[in-house]
């Protein structure tokens, strides 16, 4: 039996695990554990000064799956990657990262994972390969080991010709790569991206895609994934868990979230806007879900390219001037929107006082709703 079964703690509360009794069963819930979820938390909480940055969060991983944390800025993605990863103390809750307890074994929380930060931390003064190898030695990866392993994810990421540059000379995709090949050397058996592709352009963006979803398959590796942007979570990941205000509103893949919506979005932008028109076009019955931002109006519709026209009379009725109508089928922001009543896009233009204002009336909301 592999040793790390020895390390393996049974979370508690959880009722799906039997107690152990022998050998035997030790060996059914290693496997049991092992083979199901690799990441694991309960109820986990943190908090800095007061604000709740992460709140009661209970999220688990398949070994294997690219699960995605998709939010808007300050929602508390990269402080729950910073708790799993054991840079930051869990104030409440629990954590298991590989079987592991967060804060009872982060030597081996640490030996077990990758991780690629938000903001970049390469060494530009060095060259690729210098950044590779100064990582494989803290992690005290033999000479020979090192050399096959570097070789090994710049081809993965396909930098070899670029290796004996210096960083300062790559571009940002490139850099981008080069950290995700970094993340990889010690053989992780989860690998943590806080938003791979944060300020690079749609191009490189899906470049870096295609890197994403190989290293899952070639090397086996899970990965959990922040970002902000819903297209990214909608393209790569198997599961992703809505995460606002430091609590998971939604969690399923992609296509159930969007699904569960019940219908086409319908948009419309307005010139001169009336909550009379919200009002009325509630009433009409083929009108799911209803919701207004500025001078748009977001619709969930059955059959939406045949209610269109009638959307548009009742709006010349109460002299509302349509600039323009859309129709799709739903995004993950609009699974947001639903949720929250406000969008990722929306949310992101805030600023910290109004965040902290928004903060206050969702909880207040919360509590109002249990
Ligand atoms: N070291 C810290 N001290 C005080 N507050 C913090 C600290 N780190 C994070 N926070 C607060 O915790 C909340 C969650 O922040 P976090 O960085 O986890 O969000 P995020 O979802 O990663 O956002 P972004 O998309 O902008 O990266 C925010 O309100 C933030 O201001
Ligand atoms: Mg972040």
């Amino acid at each position: 039996m592999d040793t790390q079964a020895v390390y393996l703690s049974i979370p508690p509360g959880d009722r799906s695990i039997e107690p152990i009794k022998g050998e035997c069963d030790k060996v059914k819930l290693f496997k049991m554990i092992k083979m199901e979820w690799i990441v694991e938390t309960f109820d986990l909480t943190r908090r800095f000064n007061g604000l709740i940055a992460v709140d009661s969060l209970s999220i688990k991983v398949k070994k294997g799956e690219i699960f995605g944390l998709l939010g808007p800025n300050g929602a508390g993605k990269t402080t729950l990657i910073n708790c799993l990863s054991t840079l930051l103390k869990i104030d409440e809750g629990r954590a298991f990262v590989n079987g592991f307890d967060v804060m009872k074994e982060p030597s081996m929380v640490r030996k077990s994972i990758g991780l690629v930060f938000q903001d970049p931390s390469l060494d530009t003064k060095l060259t690729g390969k210098e950044n590779l190898e100064m990582h494989a030695r803290l992690y005290g990866m033999s000479k020979e080991k090192r050399k096959e392993r570097v070789n090994e994810v710049l081809q993965l990421v396909e930098l070899e010709d670029r290796a004996s540059d210096l960083v300062e000379t790559y571009s940002g995709g490139m850099r981008r790569r080069l950290e995700i090949a970094r993340g990889l050397m010690h053989f992780p058996k989860v690998l943590f991206l806080d938003e791979p592709t944060l300020g690079l352009d749609p191009q490189t963006r899906e470049h870096i895609w295609t890197y994403i979803k190989k290293l899952n398959e070639v090397e086996d590796v899970t990965i959990l994934l922040t970002t902000h942007y819903m297209e990214e979570a909608d393209h790569l990941c198997n599961r992703v868990a809505i995460i606002d205000l430091g609590k998971i509103i939604a969690l399923d893949t992609p296509e159930n979230l969007k699904n569960s919506l019940g219908g086409d979005v319908v948009r419309l932008n307005v010139n001169n806007y009336s909550e009379n028109l919200v009002n009325k076009v509630k009433e009409l019955e083929f009108v799911k879900d209803a919701k207004n931002f500025d001078k748009t109006l977001t619709l969930t519709v059955e059959y939406g390219e045949r209610v269109i026209p009638k959307i548009l009379d009742l709006a010349n009725s109460i002299n509302v001037e349509v600039e323009s109508v859309s129709l799709q089928k739903p995004t993950l922001n609009d699974v947001f929107l639903s949720y929250t009543g406000r969008s990722i896009r929306e949310e992101e233009k805030l600023n910290g006082k109004d965040r902290l204002k928004m903060w206050g009336r969702m909880r207040m909301l919360r509590r109002g709703r249990k």
